[in-house]
């Protein structure tokens, strides 16, 4: 018999703007809760599976924080150590590790095996990063947005450099939530053309909207964030040279940052590499909030996986 399939968040387009408010006003009340110093086993005896292909720092230990804090245990699967990384199928490792586990969030190479975990487990997927999306970080860089004071409806969103998964999830993510997104990348790098037209579509609805240029001085006019991220993304490293030169118009810097609005957040990923895709006097200075955002995954996460989970 097929059991209803428990929601997942495999691209940002799985939750509705009214979703992702819920997840941000929950995810201000476990950040209150764990500052108080009050322990909610919201998930006792509920155990997250971490599958990674790729390295982490952030994404690896906010989960798993994130699920002692919750009351509940988190594993981590390194790809290389469990079958999948020998050519068991996604199909059954899916099946299997559903009769495991009760979440499971994985980072991937390709989007697609992030896809059939969801397809072929019956239990919620998250994801972890692909080299398509990221849907944990787009999250919470909003959520540290409005945390901080902004209003989402109308927020001037820009993101500098490559077209990669990041640009990808903060343009789908930002046009849910009516954002006035603007992506930056030169040509050859600019995102994918089907993520595209499906922000746009977006942002058609909630009265946001979603611009792609080449012109780094005109994006950054009146911006209240400036974003950037590595220049070379796992994975895509032998690329960096071809596109390094390409890449340097579009280093934030004093200049163009100069050209936001005063009182404008500078945010990334992280990892950050100081003097390629941003400069020190920026990503150290008084309008950086990148350790906010590192921080708020942890808290943003802990609230998505209690929504997947319905508790
Ligand atoms: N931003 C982010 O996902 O960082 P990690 O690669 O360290 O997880
Ligand atoms: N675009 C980067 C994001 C890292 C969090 C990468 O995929 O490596």
């Amino acid at each position: 018999m097929q059991m209803n399939k428990p929601r997942s968040l495999v691209t940002d387009k799985d939750f509705t703007k009214q979703e992702i408010l819920t997840i941000f006003d929950r995810a201000k009340k476990v950040k209150a809760e764990v500052k108080s110093g009050k322990f909610v086993p919201y998930l006792a005896n509920k155990t997250l599976g971490m599958i990674f292909e790729k390295s982490s720092t952030r994404t690896r230990v906010s989960f798993e924080v994130g699920m002692y804090q919750l009351g509940g245990t988190a594993l981590f699967l390194s790809s290389k150590d469990i079958q999948l990384g020998r050519g068991e199928t996604i199909e059954d490792t899916a099946r299997v590790l559903s009769r495991y586990l009760d979440i499971i969030m994985a980072r991937t190479f390709e989007h697609s095996k992030v896809e059939d975990l969801a397809k072929h487990g019956n239990i919620p997927i998250i994801n972890g990063l692909t080299d398509l999306l990221h849907p944990c970080q787009a999250l919470t860089d909003y959520y540290t947005a409005y945390e901080k004071g902004k209003k989402l409806e109308g927020l001037n969103f820009v993101y500098l450099g490559d077209g990669n998964n990041m640009a990808h999830s903060l343009m789908l993510t930002g046009a849910i939530l009516g954002c006035n997104v603007v992506i930056c990348s030169p040509k050859g790098m600019d995102p994918d053309a089907a993520v595209v037209k499906d922000a746009k579509a977006l942002a058609s609805k909630s009265g946001g909207s979603v611009n792609v240029i080449e012109d780094p001085r005109e994006a950054c006019k009146n911006a209240d964030v400036i974003y950037t991220d590595v220049w070379a993304s796992m994975g895509q490293e032998a690329d960096f040279h071809a596109k390094e030169k390409i890449l340097r118009p579009y280093q934030v810097n004093k200049a163009l940052f100069s050209l936001a609005k005063k009182d404008a957040f500078f945010m990334h990923c992280l990892p950050a590499h100081r003097g390629e895709e941003v400069t020190t006097d920026v990503i150290d200075g008084p309008n950086s909030v990148i350790f906010d955002e590192a921080e708020n995954r942890l808290h943003v996460q802990k609230s998505i996986i209690l929504f997947l989970m319905g508790k």
